[in-house]
Order: C-alpha cells, then sequence, then structure tokens
C-alpha cells in the first residue's frame, strides 16, 4: 500500500492551478518581462504594505496561541523593508501618497478577520505569502533589481538577510504543516482558505493592471 501524502504535498497540489493563475497575471508577467516601469512596481510595493500591515498584525496577535506558534518567525518580518523600500521609491512622505486598491481592502479585511481568531486561517494566510516569498520572490527581486539598477533599495522587501537557507526553511515549514493538530475536515477549512488567499493575490493584479490602464488612458 502506498503512503497517503502529507498534508503539505496535498497543499501545494490542490493549489498549484491557483499559483499558476496568479503567476501568470498580466501585470506581473509584464513586469518580470521588461515591460512593466518603475511607477508599476512601486504600486505593487504599495500595495503590500497593507497586505503585510495586516498579515504582521495578526501575527502580534497569534503568536502565543499553540497550533500558530510553530509558523510564527521574527526573520519572516516584512513591513521595515517595505516602509524602506516605500521610502526610497516615493519619498519620506509616501504615507500621504498612497491608497489600497480595492482587491487590497477585501483581502487585508480577510486576513484581519479569521486571521486572529483562527489559527488555520492564520497560517493558511501566512503561508500562501511568506512562502511565496521564499520562492518565486527571490526570483521576482532578482529580476526587478536587474531592471530598475536597484541595489538593494527599493527590494528589501525580497531580500531576507536572516534566511541563509530559503530551501531548508520551506522544508521545516512543511513539516511545521504536516504536524498541526488538524483532521481532515480543518485541512480542507484550510486548504479552502489559502485558495481564496491566492485569489485576492490574482484579483490583485486585475486591480493593478486597470489602474495602470486608467492612468494611461
Ligand atoms: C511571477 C510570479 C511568481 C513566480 C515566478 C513564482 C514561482 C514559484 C516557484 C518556482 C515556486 C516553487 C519553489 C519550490 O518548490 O521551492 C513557488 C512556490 C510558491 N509560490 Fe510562487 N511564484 C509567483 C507568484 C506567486 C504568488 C502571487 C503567490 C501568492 C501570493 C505565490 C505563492 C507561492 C507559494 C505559497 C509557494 C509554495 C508552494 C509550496 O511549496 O507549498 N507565488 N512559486
Amino acid at each position: 500500500m502506498t503512503d497517503p501524502i502529507s498534508f503539505s504535498t496535498a497543499l501545494r497540489e490542490r493549489s498549484g492551478a491557483a499559483h499558476s493563475g496568479s503567476e501568470h497575471s498580466g501585470f506581473m508577467a509584464d513586469l518580470l518581462r521588461g515591460e512593466g516601469t518603475r511607477e508599476d512596481y512601486t504600486a505593487l510595493v504599495v500595495q503590500h504594505w497593507y497586505i503585510y500591515a495586516a498579515l504582521e498584525t495578526a501575527t502580534e496577535r497569534m503568536r502565543h496561541d499553540p497550533i500558530a506558534a510553530p509558523f510564527i518567525s521574527d526573520r519572516l518580518t516584512r513591513i521595515p523593508a517595505l516602509e524602506a523600500d516605500l521610502e526610497f521609491l516615493i519619498g519620506s512622505d509616501w504615507r500621504e501618497s498612497i491608497a489600497p486598491l480595492p482587491t487590497t481592502r477585501r483581502y487585508v479585511e480577510r486576513i484581519s478577520q479569521v486571521g486572529t481568531v483562527w489559527a488555520g486561517g492564520f497560517v493558511a494566510h501566512h503561508y500562501t505569502r511568506y512562502l511565496g516569498d521564499l520562492s518565486g520572490g527571490l526570483y521576482i527581486g532578482k529580476v526587478m533589481k536587474r531592471q530598475f539598477g536597484f541595489e538593494t533599495n527599493g527590494i528589501g522587501f525580497y531580500l531576507f538577510d536572516d534566511i541563509a537557507d530559503p530551501a531548508e526553511f520551506k522544508n521545516v515549514y512543511r513539516e511545521q504543516l504536516d504536524a498541526a493538530p488538524w483532521d481532515a475536515v480543518e485541512r480542507e477549512r484550510v486548504i479552502d482558505e489559502v485558495l481564496l488567499a491566492y485569489r485576492f493575490n490574482t484579483e490583485l493584479f486585475e486591480d493593478l493592471a486597470r489602474a495602470k490602464a486608467e492612468l494611461v488612458a
């Protein structure tokens, strides 16, 4: 008899199609192909700031939750890097010139609602962003650096200085996913929440593309 697949593998497999949808969205594909501007990139950093503010506020609330705590690591914290990036990209008055897009508002509301009271929901949002940042994010950072001539300024979000071996970090994270005390029903709920998180990310790219088109029109 073959072993049943682990939860972390099931999660990756079940979210594979949603990942492709997000990965190949027009806005992101354009940026990676060199067809985006520095302003497009900045617009994405702005939306990340709202999303990570919600995620990292939820992290503080969940720090002592027995199920969520093993996933929490200060080495992941992104808000200081995002704020330094925004200061570099926009200027010291960046807070006065930014606003969340409609999908960001809904995404942030969801993270704040479920991510502060339900450990599985928190982990779903935490996983979708940080494991992505430690995967494709590392590649995106390198491309942005090359394209816009950044050194470390402007792409601090993609640099995890305290994580020397991202692949190993992700392996440990997957072991923690497999060790979480979730029954089959709860595992399904977590997968559904990850799929929802992917949907927000894809719709955010659509919002960004729309905002860009409106600016040009
Ligand atoms: C152009 C954009 C993207 C590229 C090129 C990309 C690329 C990748 C690659 C190559 C992996 C596999 C790494 C590995 O197995 O170690 C990966 C994993 C992952 N990506 Fe992306 N990605 C992109 C966008 C996104 C987005 C928008 C999200 C969601 C916010 C996301 C979330 C994830 C997650 C959660 C994983 C880990 C899957 C797992 O192993 O369980 N990615 N990505």
